[in-house]
């Protein structure tokens, strides 16, 4: 709480200043945790009957919002599966929150009135990756590992498939689009990223983000950025913003940062991008810098296109330092610019790099990002309205981590949580394989006493090698809040998701609340 009372002063006096002051005050108290009371008072008895009985009364005077979803935001984060979730919670409560241990804190989304399980396999495999995922709850249909939005009638990589339009899988952003409904895309991964990337496009293989990335037989089918830019719906989407740029650039063009585009095909695709919204009298922005993106005005603004990075976003404790925009900086934005169509909008948030920290093993890098990701779910909630908008929120899949043995109340997420039979210490944050592997000793495991356990960059040490971590394929949680957030009890497939955002907010062709409710 400390940095929000400080950030508080701090507008009263220079309120021009007060957006980017509280934006580095926040990084400020996300660099120096500074845990004020670490190991006090353990609740008493009373404590747990008084909260169960207030959370009782609570549940009970609830009731379901039955009414049109105006908006619907779509917070997704990539790999956030449940011991992520928990870990998340602790490290927030100890160095954001300053509350007493850290296991009582709470994250924003614990405040959802509903909650719900994700079956997140795909049709070709137990544990799914981010592209047959998001084509599942985005576009309602389950697709096969590395493709998005086709079915899966379209094995990976098979062009000629792809280009069949009858096996293409529509996303809830052209529904949207279809009822005169404003559309958003923001992520800290690249724009083309798979997750992003089931919005807008249709294509045979994930990897085929720009035309030098088609293999020579795919040089048929258009790439990911292209269809962004050039396709319906992706030309149409009023907000866009992640990394990704090169995609977009050709090789001998040199952007801001001083890097060369990648495209051999002689688009560039922003130029593009802005004379389309030229030749619809639009106005728009264009955007490579936090500061422009914090200083254009979104109440002038119908389009923006930002490309912030040549691929990801910088992780969140790095983005201060590449003048990166955070998830929030870009979710407020979204939020300003969508929020102008009177007949609502739909926004899909991407916290990108949850999933990237996982793949790398360091854990506690991959829960900043969730602390983060929690943090924009709170501001888009903030700037919405209960009665009109529903929020969902939940993950693609989850990883091959856990958090498990008996760490003391109020310990560091990162601690040593004991030692195994072969008298060697373990952490509490684990994977069970990765890059973060070392080779046994003798047959012992590697003597982790005097490893930087508390490091951002460290790599918890897997039991099996492997280049990059692997996803889970347990089920993933589902939160919602607004307007028929009930339906997102249960336990459900994730192709469901769509289905029932589709419903909630009166698009698409299946039953809508409109046109089929009571
Ligand atoms: C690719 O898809 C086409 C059209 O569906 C099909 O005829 C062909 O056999 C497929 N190729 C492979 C290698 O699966
Ligand atoms: C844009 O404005 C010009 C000049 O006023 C007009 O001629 C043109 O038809 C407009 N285009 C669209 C798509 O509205
Ligand atoms: C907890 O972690 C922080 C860094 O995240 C570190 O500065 C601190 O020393 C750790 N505290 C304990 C008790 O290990
Ligand atoms: C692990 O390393 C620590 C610190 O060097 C040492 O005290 C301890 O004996 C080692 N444990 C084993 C089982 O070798
Ligand atoms: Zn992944």
């Amino acid at each position: 709480m400390v940095f929000r009372v400080v950030s508080l002063a701090l507008c009263a006096i220079v309120l021009v200043q007060a957006h980017s002051d509280d934006r580095d005050m926040h990084k400020a108290a996300y660099q120096n945790p500074q845990r004020k009371a670490v190991g006090g008072q353990p609740e008493a008895p009373e404590f747990w009957v008084r909260s169960a009985q207030e959370d009782l009364d609570n549940k009970l005077k609830s009731e379901p919002k039955i009414a049109e979803a105006k908006n619907v935001i779509m917070f997704l984060g990539d790999g956030w599966g449940v011991p992520s979730i928990i870990a998340a919670r602790i490290l927030k409560g100890q160095a954001v929150d300053n509350v007493n241990f850290g296991e009582e804190a709470q994250l924003h989304i614990d405040s959802f009135p509903h909650t719900g399980m994700s079956k997140t396999f795909c049709v070709d495999a137990q544990t799914a990756d981010s592209a047959c995922s998001a084509t599942a709850y985005l576009g309602g249909v389950k697709a096969n590992t590395g493709t998005i939005g086709v079915t899966s009638n379209v094995l990976r990589n098979n062009c000629t498939a792809q280009l069949d339009t009858a096996n293409h899988v529509s996303s809830i952003v052209a529904w949207a689009q279809a009822e005169g409904k404003s559309t958003g895309v923001v992520t800290t991964s690249r724009i083309t990223d798979a997750s992003p990337t089931a919005c807008f496009a249709n294509i045979a293989n994930r990897d085929w983000e720009s035309d030098v990335r088609l293999p020579e037989d795919a040089k048929d089918c258009m790439d990911i950025a292209s269809q962004l830019i050039l396709m319906d719906p992706g030309k149409n989407i009023n907000v866009i913003m992640g990394g990704g740029r090169n995609r977009f650039l050709p090789f001998d063009y040199t952007d801001s940062e001083g890097l060369k585009g990648e495209r051999e095909d002689g688009k560039n695709l922003v130029d593009m991008w802005k004379l389309s919204k030229k030749d619809m009298n639009a106005t728009y922005e264009y955007v490579e810098k936090v500061e422009e993106l914090l200083n254009f005005d979104a109440s002038k603004t119908d389009y923006l296109l930002g490309l912030f990075a040549k691929d990801e976003l910088a992780y969140f404790h790095d983005q201060a330092e590449n003048l990166d925009p955070t998830l929030t900086d870009m979710t407020v934005k979204a939020i300003e610019i969508l929020s102008k169509n009177p007949k609502g909008f739909f926004l899909f948030v991407e916290g990108g790099r949850i999933d990237h920290g996982h793949h790398a093993n360091q854990a506690l890098r991959a829960i900043w990002e969730a602390v983060e990701f929690d943090r924009a779910i709170e501001k888009g909630d903030e700037m919405t309205n209960d009665d009109d908008t529903l929020l969902v929120v939940t993950a693609d899949h989850s990883h091959a981590f856990s958090f498990a043995g008996y760490n003391a109340r109020g310990d560091n997420i990162t601690h040593i949580a004991g030692k195994g039979e072969d008298e060697l210490p373990y952490t509490a944050l684990n994977y069970a394989n990765g890059p973060g592997h070392v080779a046994l000793v003798d047959g012992m495991r590697h003597n982790i006493t005097n490893d930087p356990i508390d490091d951002i960059t460290y790599r918890q040490v897997p039991l099996v090698p492997k280049d990059s971590e692997t996803h889970g394929g347990e089920d993933v949680m589902i939160f919602a809040k607004g307007p028929h957030s009930h339906l997102f009890t249960g336990v459900h497939q994730q192709s469901y998701i769509a289905h029932a955002m589709a419903y909630a907010s009166c698009v698409g062709s299946g039953l809508t609340y409109c046109k089929d409710g009571q």
